[in-house]
């Protein structure tokens, strides 16, 4: 960690007067400037060593997670589930599957959180169930026009003999979104054809998912995410669409901040179409709302939604519907100085609008790792996953960028999620061989879209441990690449400069210095910079140099910075925390 004091004499004060959000000092619910740290169960620690991470591994390792300073905790499913989706295919939503362990592991898991003052969050997969869930394995015991059909979105073909699908709509993962049943009913599944979605207009779905959130809130938990938040209700008739569809949401081979990119935010992350973003499916938040205003603690409901512009995002949170919504515009922004300050800007101005948080994310169980991400030879694009075969990222350089990065979005106001590893500045797995790929997206694609597996490769926790440190066995579910050995936790704990010590020292300082309810100006000097983008959050100066070349400081005490500092001056691809 650079501790140097650079003096730069000719460089303007830092004055800043151009107000984009303003803080808060009054005490507000937990979540609206919590650091939520990610797990993905099956690759964060294995307890029982089959290669498969497990809840007594996560439990095992909570003093990771307490050494790190994050406030919650959000897991991915650990349901029953086939597994067909890694878990998004749930077939129990109110029991633990045995790969993960047991309900009593769930209830030692909450309970080591909560006693290291961590809350948890629960992963909430709504859209659909698995094809083993019982409802659907009745539906397809029973006949069309029935009841149990009527839980599901069962429809006959069109054209002769009913052989073709109702619509033309596509799978996020590939092919048509519609699978045939033996008696010539068709049902709509938005993913795998084992993720059947259900009809949320039928009274008896709503109840039950009602149910499941009270099962989960009166076992503790302090929120949920919601999966495909913007995908549960569908336009009457279910009317063709004739648009893009991407292969996992948010990916595109496209440019996202062409010069002409609108100023309210839009990277083109967003899903559209008759299946996505309905205005009926705010209904179901709001009743959301009241079953968890009933509850003590400020439990909280996080929308997975792939919605823009940020204006018609922040519809998910307002005041009686839930309660964050993940900034994916702000993920998929490119390294661009104007883009970022934008789409910052963009998602102030919505949320200020209904009075809720910005949730910041830069990396998660579906996207390539921000550590790569910023290293392709076109940092612009958002690949579905890297072959072994396609250009390969520059990892030094996108670490560098990737640390300036995450500095850049802690310092800023409001929530941050972060994915299990980056506090390792972990890269993705861009060389693993297609036969071990598992990812849906992948198959359905017939190989076209490596996929998501790259991002989900077990954890390195011990540098010279086999399958380091991920188990008792070296088991890995799969491979890590050789360069994990150097991103090892264990080779990272107390060593100066480390991705994880300045992970660890920037939560620490953001809570001191209030940055998660503070405001957000930028600076006067660099409010229209192509090369650095800079502003004040309470007595802090963040400044972040996204050029090729150094840019100078002004004279001001540094607390904090994600690479050394060069003299007084700010290295290309680096940010820095000043005393404001
Ligand atoms: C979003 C989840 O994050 C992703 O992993 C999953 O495949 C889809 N929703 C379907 O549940």
């Amino acid at each position: 960690m650079a501790t140097t004091e650079p003096t730069i004499p000719n460089m303007p004060a830092l004055a800043a007067d151009a107000t984009v959000h303003v803080g808060s000092d009054t005490a507000r619910e937990w979540w609206r400037d919590a650091v939520i740290y990610q797990v993905y169960p099956r690759s964060f620690a294995d307890g029982d060593g089959d290669g498969i991470g497990d809840i007594p591994g996560i439990t095992a390792r909570l003093d990771h997670l307490r050494t790190l300073g994050i406030d919650a905790v959000w897991l991915s499913p650990f349901y029953r589930s086939p597994q067909k989706d890694a878990g998004y295919d749930v077939a129990d939503y109110r029991d633990v599957d045995p790969l993960f362990g047991t309900l009593d592991d769930f209830d030692a898991m909450l309970a080591g959180a909560h006693e290291r003052g961590m809350r948890v969050i629960v992963d909430l997969v709504p859209n659909h169930t698995s094809d083993q869930h019982v409802w659907f394995q009745q539906a397809l015991a029973a006949a069309p026009g029935s009841a149990e059909r009527a839980r599901y979105i069962f429809r006959d073909g069109k054209g002769p003999g009913g052989d073709e699908p109702p619509n033309n709509w596509q799978s996020i993962f590939g092919g048509a979104a519609w699978t045939r049943v033996p008696d010539g009913q068709w049902y709509l599944h938005l993913f795998d054809s084992s993720q059947p979605d259900l009809d949320w207009n039928h009274t008896e779905v709503r109840a039950e998912f009602e149910d499941v959130l009270r099962f989960w809130l009166d076992r503790g938990v302090d929120g949920f995410r919601v999966d495909v938040a913007h995908g549960m209700v569908k336009a009457d008739g279910l009317p063709d669409w004739h648009g893009q569809v991407s292969m996992v949401e948010g990916s595109s081979d496209e440019q996202p901040t062409d010069p002409g990119a609108p100023e309210d935010g839009s990277t083109g992350a967003g899903n559209q179409g008759p299946m996505f973003d309905q205005d009926g499916v705010h209904e179901i938040y709001r009743s959301w709302h009241q079953v968890l205003a009933a509850y003590d603690g400020d439990r909280c409901l996080v929308a997975e939604a792939w919605v823009e512009p940020l204006s018609r995002l922040a519809r998910y949170v307002r005041p009686d519907e839930m309660h964050q919504a993940f900034n994916f515009s702000f993920l998929t922004t490119a390294w661009d100085a104007a883009a970022l300050r934008r789409v910052i800007a963009a998602s102030y101005q919505a949320n200020d609008e209904v009075g809720a948080p910005t949730t910041w994310v830069l990396s998660n169980h579906d996207v390539v790792r921000h550590a790569t991400r910023l290293g392709l030879p076109d940092p612009g694009t958002r690949p579905n996953g890297v072959f072994a075969t396609d250009p390969q990222p520059d990892e030094e350089l996108g670490l560098r960028r990737a640390r300036a990065a995450s500095l850049l979005m802690l310092g800023m106001p409001g929530s941050a999620y972060l994915y299990q590893g980056e506090e390792l500045g972990l890269p993705e797995h861009t060389t693993l061989p297609n036969e071990v790929r598992q990812d849906p997206g992948h198959f359905r694609t017939d190989g076209a879209e490596a996929g998501r597996d790259g991002c989900r490769v077990p954890l390195p926790w011990e540098a010279d441990a086999p399958g380091y440190g991920f188990g008792p066995t070296g088991a890995t579910w799969l491979p890590q690449p050789d360069s994990y050995r150097r991103y090892a936790a264990d080779a990272q704990y107390g060593v100066d400069g480390s991705t994880f010590e300045l992970y660890r020292t920037a939560l620490a300082a953001r809570r001191a210095e209030g940055l998660g309810h503070g405001g957000l100006a930028w600076l006067d000097a660099w409010a229209d910079s192509p090369d650095v983008v800079a502003f004040v959050n309470r007595d802090v100066a963040v400044v972040a140099n996204l050029s090729s070349t150094p840019v100078a400081l002004p004279g001001a005490d540094v607390l904090l910075a994600s690479g050394p500092l060069d003299e007084g001056a700010l290295p290309a691809d680096t940010t820095v925390w000043l005393r404001a």
